[in-house]
């Protein structure tokens, strides 16, 4: 569906070409002075300045012809050659009441037919999850539900970490503490036991302490380098203890990312592609791309016009080791080949901005890529405790998802002491709230930049938080109740009866833009800016207009209608956003 403000940039276009200028000085944006005018074109200077002529005089004779267009309440040219706008109230109620009955608020699907691989969470099995990957996790979640609400197949793969040197220390860690295990027994001919000889809670225990004793015990490294070696190679007894460190791990991460509300169509990792290694870099030697560098192989992929340093795509070690642009590199041989997806869109931590650059680099000297498949990589800041150093949990160790969500669910729980909700709903409500709480405190930054993880703030009940955004929305659910119990129904948008009803339904106008923009820009945080501007707005309609006493019937349907379109708004851009709005709280 086409947005007021585009049909607006049409009639001014219009006008400029019917003038005899080029229509693109016609474009029209939402007006950085609101006192003055809902909306602005700025054209008028720029097409006086190419055609040496008087600004106000084009933009007197672009207004007069679109006062005669019944888009618009108010046209009208002022110093030096700004033309303010204002919509006619019955042109944003006929497009409110086009929008609502729409699907999906009038977004322009670009993304049909098309197939996007998102790449995040990135956890490594059997390691602790860091700070950093839940970032991965809650961005990457919004960013796939975009691409999905675009109308792209979008396929999140969290790409474990599943074939470092973790592997190596756990096994001998095992191999220490039950060396009569048949993993251990070259001889071994039978089946190996189903059973894990481990819980996730021994795991929690076996890596720190592994990787600690490493750091001293020399012998112990080396072992484990040589575990690590031996699994890679295809060792029977390494790759089935293996697979139960990988099982044990992946069943606990799925329930961390389930509480999170993160779920991957894919659970693939780093070593379901090793493979495909071999024959890759055979075609790699077979191009002729492959270079020698002190023993290692190496990609050239620096370019004369590189302002930086990018230093060469180091694809296998001296010892003949892998490195993880292999691995990243296979990756995208295999998703080529199952799924010829148009974009790979990744999201980790931006220190590994430059990896991914030399990656992207070499993919498409090896052509594993076609031409115009998208590659691209969201790097994103640090979450930092208010000391500003990279978030810690209150007793100074590791990340644990589950402490950090009981923390925010219990700080929320706190605030919502006077609910009269049961309490097993209460509780449920707060982790709810919580998520959001949580959610939103990390996406209305913008993803690059580093934030402070502030509980007392995003708890909050009130500013630009995510219980603040889902107060709202239960607040509209609640009146909408009351109006159903007294028989109210809703009914067509009337054109604005105030400018406080104004503000709204324009806000309203512009969800799809909200969308479009956020999508384009891979940016969350216009998500939330967005919905954060519509709860004031909301606030301040509700504030002034008294739905319940309204007497004129088509008025107060109207502003139920209204209520609803503003619900289903809020209920879709949280969902995009990755939480969900309790019915009541
Ligand atoms: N496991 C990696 C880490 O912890 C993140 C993986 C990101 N994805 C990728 N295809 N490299 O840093």
């Amino acid at each position: 569906m086409t947005s007021l403000q585009t049909l607006m940039s049409d009639a001014c276009a219009e006008a400029f070409g019917a003038l005899g200028f080029d229509a693109a000085y016609g474009k029209v944006n939402p007006s950085n002075r609101p006192d003055l005018c809902e909306y602005q074109c700025n054209g008028a200077m720029a097409a006086a300045k190419a055609a040496h002529k008087n600004p106000l005089e084009i933009a007197e004779a672009v207004a007069e012809k679109l006062q005669a267009n019944p888009l618009f309440d108010k046209a009208e040219a002022v110093r030096p050659g700004f033309i303010n706008l204002n919509v006619s109230p019955l042109a944003a109620a006929d497009h409110l009441n086009r929008l609502a009955a729409a699907e999906d608020l009038g977004v322009e699907k670009s993304g049909e037919g098309k197939t996007v691989v998102v790449d995040y969470g990135g956890a490594n099995v059997a390691k602790p999850l860091h700070v950093g990957h839940l970032r991965s996790a809650i961005i990457g979640e919004s960013i796939k539900r975009l691409y999905a609400f675009m109308g792209y197949e979008a396929i999140g793969d969290v790409h474990l970490g599943d074939w470092g040197l973790q592997m190596g220390l756990v096994i001998e860690a095992v191999k220490d503490a039950q060396p009569e295990l048949p993993y251990f027994d070259p001889q071994f001919q039978g089946e190996y036991p189903a059973e894990a000889p481990f819980t996730i809670g021994d795991l929690e225990e076996i890596y720190p302490a592994a990787s600690a004793r490493a750091k001293t015990d020399e012998a112990f490294s080396e072992r484990a380098h040589q575990a690590t070696l031996k699994l890679q190679q295809g060792d029977p007894g390494y790759g089935a203890l293996f697979r139960h460190v990988l099982n044990v791990s992946k069943a606990d991460l799925k329930k961390n990312y389930d509480a999170l509300q993160v779920h991957f169509e894919l659970w693939k990792g780093e070593s379901d592609v090793q493979p495909l290694i071999a024959d890759m870099l055979k075609d790699f030697e077979a191009q002729g791309i492959l270079e020698e560098s002190e023993g290692a192989r190496v990609i050239q992929v620096a370019r004369p016009e590189d302002t930086k340093e990018v230093p060469p795509c180091l694809v296998q070690k001296s010892d003949g080791a892998y490195l993880y642009a292999t691995t990243d590199l296979a990756t995208i041989v295999e998703r080529e080949a199952m799924y010829h997806p148009s974009e790979i869109f990744y999201i980790t931590d931006k220190r590994q901005s430059m990896h991914f650059e030399q990656v992207f680099r070499a993919a498409r000297i090896a052509g594993i890529v076609p031409e115009e498949t998208v590659l691209s990589h969201l790097g994103y800041g640090t979450m930092n405790g208010k000391d500003g150093k990279p978030f810690k949990t209150r007793d100074g160790g590791v990340l644990r998802l589950e402490y950090l969500l009981k923390e925010v669910r219990d700080a929320v729980y706190e605030r919502m002491a006077e609910t009269d909700l049961p309490e097993d709903e209460k509780q449920r409500t707060a982790e709810l709230i919580g998520l959001a709480a949580l959610k939103y405190g990390d996406l209305s930054n913008q993803a690059v930049k580093d934030y402070i993880f502030d509980l007392e703030r995003f708890s909050s009940f009130e500013g630009n938080t995510g219980p603040y955004i889902l107060y709202t929305a239960v607040r509209i659910r609640s009146i909408l109740r009351k109006c159903r119990e007294s028989g109210m129904t809703a009914g067509p948008l009337q054109p604005a009866a105030n400018a406080g009803e104004k503000d709204l339904q324009l806000q309203l106008t512009r969800a799809s833009q909200a969308i479009e923009e956020a999508f384009r820009e891979k940016a969350p945080h216009k998500l939330c800016q967005y919905i954060y501007d519509l709860s004031n707005l909301f606030s301040g309609f509700y504030r002034d207009n008294h739905i319940l006493k309204e007497e004129d019937v088509a008025r107060r349907s109207g502003w139920i209608g209204l209520l609803e379109l503003t619900e289903k708004a809020l209920v879709v851009f949280c969902d995009l956003l990755g939480f969900d709005i309790p019915e009541r709280m």
